[in-house]
Order: C-alpha cells, then structure tokens, then sequence
C-alpha cells in the first residue's frame, strides 16, 4: 500500500509589498533583492490573519464532506504560535469542523517541523490506512523591519492531506535526518521577532543539505541523475538554488540543465510570497507541481527539508498519474490578484500585529477578504470568525 500526499493547498494574505519598492526604500540596489536574494514579491500579512487563520484558508477549500470524516489527526506545525500551552490546531479543527474524535498537536522546529508532521501522518496512515491526517505548516515570518532579514520575510500556510493510495506524491520511506544543536536562528520566548547569525545560518543550510543527500545516496544506492527535480526549503530563493549548485557538478551537464530549469519552477510561487517558514518546502513542491510541464507520472522528486536550531532531512516521493487533481490548480490566478501595498502601508501592517498585552483589542477586519479572520481578543481570549457563515 502507498501513502503520501493526496492533496496539497496554500493560503497567504491579498497584500503584497514589491521587493524593488522595498529594496529602493532600505537604499539597496534592487537586484539585490531580486536577484541576490531572489525574490520579487514579499506577502505582507495583515493583523486579521494569524497563524489559526492562515492554516484554515488553507486547508479549507480542498477538504470535501468524506474527507472531514476520515481526518482523525490534525498537525498544526509552526514557530509563530499564538499560545505557549494550547495548540493551534485545536482552534483549527473547530474552524473547519472536524470531528472530535482527532487527535490536534502542534509541533515546532523552527521551518523543518512540518516535514516530522508529515512522516508521523505517513505512519499513522500506514497503521490505519482507512484514516486521512490533515498536516499544515502555517507561520508569519518576521526579522524585524530595517533589518538584514527583511528582505526574507513573508507568511501563508501549506495544507496536505497524507492519505492511502495518494492522488498527488507516494512517500519513500527513505528519509536520511540530521539534528544537532546549532545557534544560528532561535526566537526566546520574550521575543516578537527572531534572532538570526544569517550567513552562519546558510551555512548551516548548505552543510545540512550536503550530509542528508549524501547520506541518502549512500543508504540507497542511488545518485543525482535519479531525480527528475529536487525540491528545497526557500527562505529565500537564492538559498535553494546554491544548494542545488552545490550538488550539480555529480551529474551531466544535461541533467544538470533539467534540474535548474525545474528548480526555476519550484521557486516560482516562494519568490512572489517570501519565506513561509514550517511551509516554504511544501510551496516548492506545490509550484513545481502545479507550473512545470515538464513532469511526468512516476517521477522521483527529492525533497530537502531544514529547520534551523538545527535539523534536516533528505526524502523522496514518486509522482501519481493524476496528480493535478490534488493540486490549488488557481493558485497562480489568486497571487496575480493580490493588491500591492506601499512600503509605508506594509511598515504600518508589521507594526499593528495584535499586541502581546492582556487589554481586549478590536482588529479592522472588515477589508480582508479571506474566509477566517482574527477579529481580536475578549478576555485574552482571541476571536475567530467565519466569514461565510
Ligand atoms: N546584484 C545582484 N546580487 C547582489 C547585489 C546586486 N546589486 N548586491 C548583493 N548581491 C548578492 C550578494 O552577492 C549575495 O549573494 P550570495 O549570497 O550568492 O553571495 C546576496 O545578494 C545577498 O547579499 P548579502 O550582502 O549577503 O546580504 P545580507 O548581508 O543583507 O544578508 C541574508 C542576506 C539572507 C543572510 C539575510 O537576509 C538574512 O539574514 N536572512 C534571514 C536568515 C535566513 O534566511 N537564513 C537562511 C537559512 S534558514
């Protein structure tokens, strides 16, 4: 029996800053940002939307009436959580209807968590392979304004349905982990936005991506030119294509030009929205999936996923023939529909985030288009609402 990912879906904010805008306002040459960091658009996320309520949008559009039934396990990974105690995927299964009777965990390792959710699913599924499990890495990254990070912001949350017999990738249970304690990004529990030695943490990256993909080859027997495409963890665009340059010179230079002109098409939706964090993988895998026409039914498909702190992990999945059926097919059409916003209405949406305080607070709403909205917070409690219902 195969199991993976049946279906996959992404929800970020309708407001975007552009990245040349931003990088004329911070005195920096643009193609810094466009080409050195490699990104175009950065997600900028509105204080309607938080964590709970990026991870709903997400899932909700893809979930049908049988699947609500058979999700007997919510994962709800992120490092921008809302409460030290009470998960978030509590208030998510309540905001999608689920049934009682699941099991609703957070998880947090930095960006890598949603990969151990998704293996945990994997096996739940293997065990009960009538059930489904609901994974969703759903965060708001922030560096800070006028800071170096910056330009590596943004925010959105990845839905995957891990099903038997997936529509869209069969897992390998292949995975090749790393871990070990590494100071290179942390955010200390006093803190709205993280610490970061950014270049050390690049590093970091690339010696990670290195040890589990060679230690996957080794394991498996198996080299580069078994990969249709690799797809990585973006916290910046950039980041994943210097992995890849790393490993390419073990491979023709035929190969070599397949899998950058993929990768192009792994980074396309990550350089319209930034750094997802928990997600930024997965919206790789979902761009690759849904822009490259290259990709054909059984191909092997790579993924490298890194948290800092640190861990990282090397996997493989295979491509389903009717893969584009599990697929946010109108993802493209949505982003393209985003409003732009000045550098200034974007400095004003970082600063005006719910605040840390025990104070009730009312949120402006009213022009957020998405379904689930945090509205604000009545007796330190916050307040969700439903606004199709
Ligand atoms: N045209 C084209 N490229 C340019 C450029 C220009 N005018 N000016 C600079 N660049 C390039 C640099 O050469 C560099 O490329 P390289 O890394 O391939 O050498 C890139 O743009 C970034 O420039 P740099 O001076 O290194 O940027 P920075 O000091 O402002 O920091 C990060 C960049 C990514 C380290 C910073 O944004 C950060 O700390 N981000 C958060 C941490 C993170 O994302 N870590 C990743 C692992 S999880």
């Amino acid at each position: 029996m195969q199991v993976g990912i049946d279906k996959l879906h992404f929800a970020t904010s309708h407001l975007y800053v552009d990245m040349a805008e931003l990088a004329n306002a911070r005195q920096q040459a643009p193609d810094k940002y466009l080409i050195g960091i490699g990104q175009s658009q950065m997600a900028v996320i509105p204080p309607s939307q938080d964590t709970v309520t990026l991870a709903a949008n997400a899932a909700y559009p893809m979930l049908t009436a049988a699947d609500v039934d058979a999700i007997d396990l919510l994962v709800v990974a992120t490092e921008s959580g809302i409460d030290n105690s009470k998960a978030a995927a509590i208030y998510v299964a309540r905001l999608l209807g689920l049934s009682k009777r699941v099991r609703t965990i957070e998880m947090k390792e930095a960006c890598y968590a949603a990969t151990a959710g998704l293996q945990l699913a994997a096996d739940h599924v293997r065990v009960h392979p009538t059930k489904k499990a609901l994974v969703i890495g759903s965060d708001i990254a922030r560096y800070g304004l006028n800071t170096a990070g910056e330009p590596t912001q943004g925010g959105g949350a990845v839905a995957m349905l891990i099903s038997a017999d997936p529509q869209v990738l069969a897992l390998n249970d292949d995975s090749v982990v790393l871990s070990e304690d590494v100071m290179d990004f942390w955010r200390p529990l006093y803190r709205t936005e993280a610490l970061v030695d950014g270049k050390y943490s690049s590093n970091i990256y690339i010696d990670y991506f290195q040890d589990v993909f060679k230690g996957y080859l080794a394991e498996q027997h198996a080299d580069l030119a078994d990969f249709a495409a690799l797809a990585f963890h973006l916290p910046y665009t950039k980041m994943g294509l210097k992995a890849l340059r790393s490993v390419l010179p073990t491979t023709t230079p035929e190969h070599q030009e397949q899998l950058l002109a993929h990768f192009e098409h792994v980074r396309q939706f990550s350089r319209q929205v930034g750094n997802l964090y928990t997600g930024s993988l997965y919206l790789g895998l979902l761009s690759l999936l849904v822009t490259d026409p290259e990709l054909k039914a059984g191909d092997l498909i790579g993924l490298f996923s890194y948290g800092s702190g640190a861990e990282g992990e090397f996997y493989t999945g295979r491509l389903q023939p009717n893969y584009q059926q599990g697929l946010d097919l109108a993802l493209p059409q949505r982003l393209a529909r985003r409003q732009r916003v000045s550098v200034a209405e974007y400095e004003a949406c970082f600063n005006q985030q719910l605040q840390w305080i025990a104070a009730d607070q009312t949120i402006d709403y009213q022009h957020d288009p998405q379904r689930f909205v945090l509205t604000g917070q009545i007796n330190e409690q916050r307040q969700y609402l439903d606004q199709q219902a």
